[in-house]
């Protein structure tokens, strides 16, 4: 229990299919890796895949991985590769691949892989708009351990696009989905965090019915992301 009381806040920069070049997510992840300096969360960027052999400094994670250790499968990247570039962490399962058809199944067999090979992962879940959340929470956690959970509603996901007016969840939704995925899994400890629309502006209030956050357009902006984890310095 004390374990778990003492343990820092996460916070997962999820930079999904950006900057535009390497100098720019150099430029990025420097001035982040500066702003935070002394801070008391934990912090990991996911950058894309071509960037992660160049950036030093900070713990790293990867936004998808394949099941397999190597072998003829085009274009995927194995957890064994992950981990001999250093990378620590790994997302699985977020809805915009899952969008892209990765089903449970796929998702699944990367999270074991991944997990086998001794990463971390972050396995993302979440509803879409209309869908019975506790079904589909039931359904995407199934036989699930050994993870740390971020609860990603998909209906939130982005709204600081200026064509999406979508209300956030309130932090006691929040609060409430993480308890409900704790009792799916039936572990009081699991650490679950929260992303969808995260910024400067509402990082505190999350945090405080979470373990921390996975920001994706605020973690683009080194302000904004230094922001979210000085909130998170607690
Ligand atoms: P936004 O913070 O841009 O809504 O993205 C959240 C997300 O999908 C992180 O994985």
């Amino acid at each position: 229990m004390y374990y778990y009381w003492s343990m820092k806040k996460l916070v997962v920069g999820n930079w999904k299919m950006n900057p535009a070049s390497l100098k720019e997510a150099q430029e990025l992840f420097d001035a982040i890796k500066d702003g935070i300096k002394g801070a008391k969360a934990e912090v990991v960027i996911c950058p894309p895949f071509i960037y992660l052999s160049q950036l030093k400094g900070l713990p790293l994670g990867a936004q998808d991985v394949f099941y397999e250790e190597r072998g003829t499968f085009t274009g995927e990247i194995s957890p064994t590769q992950l981990k001999d570039l250093g990378v620590e962490y790994v997302l699985v399962g977020h809805s915009e691949r899952r969008k892209l058809g990765e089903t449970s199944e796929l998702v699944a067999k990367k999270m074991q892989a991944a997990l086998t090979a001794g990463l971390k992962v972050i396995l993302c879940v979440g509803e879409n708009e209309g869908e019975n959340k506790e079904e589909v929470l039931r359904q995407q956690l199934a036989g699930v351990s050994g993870v740390i959970v971020a609860y990603e509603p998909v209906w939130a996901i982005s709204t600081g696009d200026p064509y999406k007016t979508k209300a956030l969840p309130t932090p006691q939704i929040v609060k409430e989905s993480a308890d409900l995925i704790k009792k799916i899994l039936g572990d009081e400890n699991v650490r679950v965090i929260y992303g969808g629309s995260t910024n400067a502006a509402n990082a505190k209030e999350y945090l405080e019915v979470v373990d921390g956050l996975l920001p994706g357009g605020a973690s683009l902006k080194a302000d904004e992301f230094v922001k979210i984890v000085e909130s998170a310095s607690v």
